[in-house]
């Protein structure tokens, strides 16, 4: 199971979610909005450094249709050299907001796109158990969980969620090793759901 977080870093929840995950030995996918990185420096880094895999979700949180190959040029490539600049110079991945996308964005994306296959809309009521209870119905073999770590709730409920599904015997890894351990071959400018 790939569990992914957008439209962090947030350091008031995002540090709590780190340590949880640490502690668990499971490892996530963040999203993260650009403009977000200053400041963050240290929490990005700890993500990379725990092995976590990083992604971009654009620098101002923009929807991706019907833009200029600018745009996606400055959203999505200022978000990839914000993160080299840290990071070093790997594949960033991108989220594309609100999962939309057009045919222009995913051949100028230059990266595979990820969107999901289980969506508690967490952001909703932002309550712990109906997210817990909404993933653990849908969740199967190869499934990508969408939560957001900047609420409280859902550091909370990702981290009930990974407690119990461990005793399920399901394994927490990144959206690029689930992908991998079910022989998909990722492409740039395709859109990745879940691995089947
Ligand atoms: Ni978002």
């Amino acid at each position: 199971i790939a569990i992914t977080f957008d439209d962090g870093p947030r350091r008031e929840t995002t540090e709590r979610l780190l340590a949880g995950l640490a502690e668990r030995g499971a490892r996530a996918t963040f999203f993260l909005i650009g403009k977000q990185i200053e400041g963050n420096e240290d929490l990005v880094e700890r993500m990379q450094a725990e092995g976590h895999q990083i992604g971009s979700h654009t620098w101002n949180h923009v929807r991706l249709l019907g833009v200029t190959e600018e745009t996606i040029r400055q959203e999505v490539g200022q978000t990839e050299a914000a993160l080299e600049s840290l990071l070093g110079g790997e594949d960033y991945w991108l989220r594309p907001p609100y999962g939309i996308i057009d045919d222009a964005g995913l051949r100028w994306a230059g990266s595979p796109v990820v969107l999901w296959s289980v969506d508690p809309e967490d952001w909703k009521d932002q309550d712990t158990g109906r997210v817990v209870g909404s993933v653990l119905s849908h969740v199967e073999d190869g499934s990508i969980i969408l939560l957001h770590d900047i609420y409280d709730s859902s550091v909370d409920a990702a981290l009930q969620i990974a407690d119990a599904l461990s005793g399920q015997g399901y394994c927490f890894v990144t959206v690029e090793q689930l992908l991998q351990a079910k022989g998909i071959q990722p492409q740039d400018g395709t859109v990745y759901r879940c691995a089947k």
